[in-house]
């Protein structure tokens, strides 16, 4: 599978010819020059907040047959935006997809769409293909149910270490340890002043103390794992 960090919580992953976008925002415009030129079939939205959604019309309208999976209310709430194809769900659902499935988890944050309507709640996602399970964890602090999580087998968890919205290093640092990932993937941070950390600091501690490995991408960086 070939993972790419798009800035912020926007990732993109291709497994087997197949693409899912996660969290579509794009804080740059270089950033959304490399985004708009990536093929998208499946279009994962965590929670309504913009800084996780802002560009999800613009991308359905930019690949008409992609899906948009999310929590009920949220994508409702893109069906009356006109975003065609939609597979709603809420933490512990599975949906199936052509590349194997996707399953909702909880996520410990709130949610509300940019015109103030409810977005259900926020939820993270467990991506489950053929060369293994990402689980996105979304915004969320630190919650006891990501030891179950980690029992399914996880091969790469992406996980918030901003602070402030989300959880810092601290919090993630003890994520990885309950989730036991193959990979972890520090996200949601240095894209403003108040989530600025140090990901190598945190990749420190994550190699030291787990026996996961940890994995820091540059925006626009794309890695085979
Ligand atoms: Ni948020
Ligand atoms: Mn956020």
């Amino acid at each position: 599978m070939k993972l790419t960090w798009l800035g912020h919580a926007c990732w993109h992953l291709n497994v087997d010819g197949t693409s899912i976008l996660i969290d579509p925002f794009f804080a740059s415009e270089s950033i959304r020059k490399i985004g708009e030129a990536l093929p998208v079939d499946y279009i994962l939205c965590t929670h309504g907040h913009a800084d996780h959604c802002s560009d999800v019309v613009s991308i359905c309208k930019r690949h008409p047959n992609s899906v948009l999976i999310g929590c009920f209310e949220l994508v409702n709430w893109f069906g009356k935006k006109g975003v065609r194809s939609v597979e709603p769900g809420n933490p512990g659902g599975t949906i199936m997809t052509s590349f194997g499935s996707v399953t909702f988890t909880f996520a410990s944050h709130s949610s509300q769409m940019p015109d103030g309507a409810y977005g259900g709640i926020a939820v993270g996602f467990i991506i489950n293909t053929k060369e293994g399970s990402v689980y996105v964890a979304g915004d969320t602090g630190y919650f006891n149910d990501m030891e179950f999580i980690g029992r399914s087998g996880i091969k790469v968890a992406i996980v918030p270490i901003g602070d402030r919205f989300t959880m810092g290093p601290e919090q993630a640092l003890e994520a990885i340890k309950v989730i036991k990932p193959k990979w972890a993937v520090p996200s949601h941070y240095n894209t403003w002043e108040p989530i600025r950390q140090d990901p190598v600091s945190w990749a420190k501690e994550v190699h030291c103390q787990t026996k996961t490995q940890p994995l820091i991408f540059q925006p626009g960086e794309s890695k085979e794992l």
